[in-house]
């Protein structure tokens, strides 16, 4: 049904049994988990909205786990769920794994490193609300949003991947590598049963494949800021991936 023209009371009955899935995949996360999960904790209680915390560990080394074990304890079985992996498989599928096992109708996608501050969910939120889309994505590329702390290859990177593929494919998003976005629950399932790339391209042609099934697209202005602890898994063969995916998506779409 459609926000358009509706009254705040209407908005607030059509809205009243939505509940927000937020994925939070982590991979040598110890140090940002804690945080990360407090500001969540913090953003969505102030919002009112009904939520949960899906952890998608993937047997982390440092122990992510256990400190995920000791964030549940203080929080709760039903907003911390953890759904850990045996070993690291990937990005993609870690937000496949965490979609089963998800209880909302609506699924936010962030990383746990706090590059993606919790305190645009609410604005992500209210902008699907307003507009009934179907997908929120975070931007740094139009208004306020912007990259903090990336040295000038990275910032190369993205700016070059998202330049290629607004090129060839135009896919009406700004921010194509960008991972944090607010989904309807059953238009993601959609999405990722349409998906072929695994791993970190994986992002950008959910984007292209929603322009495909004509999905309503919001954009909210993020900044993202390069993550203190720990270190970034994006390597050199994520970015061979990257360019063998664009290019497959640009033959075939
Ligand atoms: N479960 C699981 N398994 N989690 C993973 C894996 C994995 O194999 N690889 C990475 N992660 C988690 C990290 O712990 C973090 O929470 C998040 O996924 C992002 O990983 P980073 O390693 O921090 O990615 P990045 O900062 O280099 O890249 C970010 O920016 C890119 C460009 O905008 C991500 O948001 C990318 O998706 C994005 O394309
Ligand atoms: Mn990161």
């Amino acid at each position: 049904m459609s926000g358009e023209g509706s009254t705040n009371e209407e908005l607030k009955k059509l809205t009243k049994n939505d509940k927000y899935s937020i994925l939070l995949p982590t991979y040598n996360e110890r140090d940002n988990l804690p945080i990360i999960i407090w500001l969540i904790v913090k953003y969505m209680e102030k919002s009112q909205c009904a939520y949960e915390v899906i952890v998608i560990d993937d047997g982390s080394p440092d122990g992510t786990l256990e400190v995920a074990k000791e964030l549940q304890k203080i929080y709760g079985e039903d907003k911390i769920l953890l759904r850990p992996r045996e070993k690291k498989l990937g990005l993609g599928t870690a937000y496949i794994h965490g979609i089963k096992h998800a209880s909302g109708n609506f699924i936010v996608i962030m990383d746990a490193d706090l590059s993606h501050h919790p305190k645009f969910i609410p604005k992500m939120i209210e902008l699907q609300r307003y507009l009934d889309l179907d997908i929120v994505s975070g931007t740094r590329y139009i208004g306020d949003g912007g990259v903090y702390g990336w040295d000038f290859r990275r910032k190369l990177i993205s700016r070059g991947a998202n330049f290629i593929t607004q090129l060839l494919l135009r896919p009406g998003a700004s921010d194509l590598t960008g991972s944090f976005r607010l989904y309807k629950k059953d238009v993601l399932e959609k999405l990722i049963k349409s998906c072929v790339s695994k791993g970190y391209v994986f992002q950008m042609e959910m984007i292209i494949r929603a322009r495909q099934f004509n999905y309503q697209i919001g954009e909210v202005p993020i900044s993202f800021v390069d993550r203190v602890y720990g270190e970034s898994k994006l390597g050199g063969s994520e970015i061979f991936q990257f360019v063998k995916s664009m290019l497959y998506l640009f033959a075939t779409t």
